[in-house]
């Protein structure tokens, strides 16, 4: 069982980091791999819609989408953490999930979603709403907690301070190694996965 647990900030090891570095710690001591990917400082490629990745099965950027999309079998687990910038996700994890979900989208199904984001005061919950829309639409389990998950402060030591945001990102981790539990044990039991239909995809336009 493995999580990939994204730092979608800037600051390499900052609010963002901190709280995701409290969930890999509970998820570590319940028996859950981990591993966390900072996406840089340098900008991230947002989708330019060009479909190559249907034709080629990767990202015309060739950048960390693709070296996550190759080994993306071997995730149990997505956290997509991110610094909340103008009440919303900021614009590296965006950009990376966008390309990332829209090339990898259907092997998504099954894997457990969670976000968390880090705010000096507010519209987090207008990020984590963001955030959580990739896991929705791709068949992925969204693992909540006691309270949106969302930490605040401006530095390490001011979430570190926070102590119901930091209690909230442990909550998380143990909901989602529970469940990663309850999932190996069904398929161990013989539960499959369910097979959907042929997908229906209409635009809201008569044609
Ligand atoms: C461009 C920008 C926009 C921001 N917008 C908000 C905001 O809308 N609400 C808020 O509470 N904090 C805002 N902040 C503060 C950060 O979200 C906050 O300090 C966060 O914890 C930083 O996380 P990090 O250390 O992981 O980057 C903003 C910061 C920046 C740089």
């Amino acid at each position: 069982m493995k999580a990939l647990l994204i730092n979608g900030s800037p600051n390499e090891f900052g609010c963002t980091y901190t709280a995701l570095k409290e969930l890999e710690e509970t998820l570590n001591k319940r028996g859950v791999e981990t591993e966390i990917l900072y996406l840089g400082k340098k900008p991230v490629a947002g989708c330019i819609a060009c479909g190559k990745c249907r034709q080629n099965n990767k990202c015309v950027f060739d950048d960390k989408v693709n070296i996550i999309m190759e080994k993306i079998e071997n995730y149990d687990a997505i956290v997509a953490g991110s610094p909340v910038y103008y009440a919303g996700a900021c614009a590296q994890i965006t950009a990376f999930l966008d390309r990332l979900f829209y090339i990898a989208g259907s092997k998504m199904a099954g894997k457990l979603g969670a976000c968390i984001v880090s705010c000096r005061r507010g519209g987090a919950s207008a990020a984590f709403d963001r955030l959580n829309k990739y896991f929705s639409i791709s068949n992925m389990p969204i693992v909540t907690s006691q309270y949106w998950n969302q930490v605040h402060g401006n530095t390490p030591a001011q979430v570190k301070r926070d102590e119901e945001g930091m209690q909230t990102v442990r909550t998380l981790g143990e909901n989602m190694a529970w469940l990663l539990k309850c999932i190996e044990a069904g398929r161990a039991a013989g539960v499959t996965y369910p097979a959907y239909e042929k997908k229906i995809m209409t635009n809201f336009i008569n044609e």
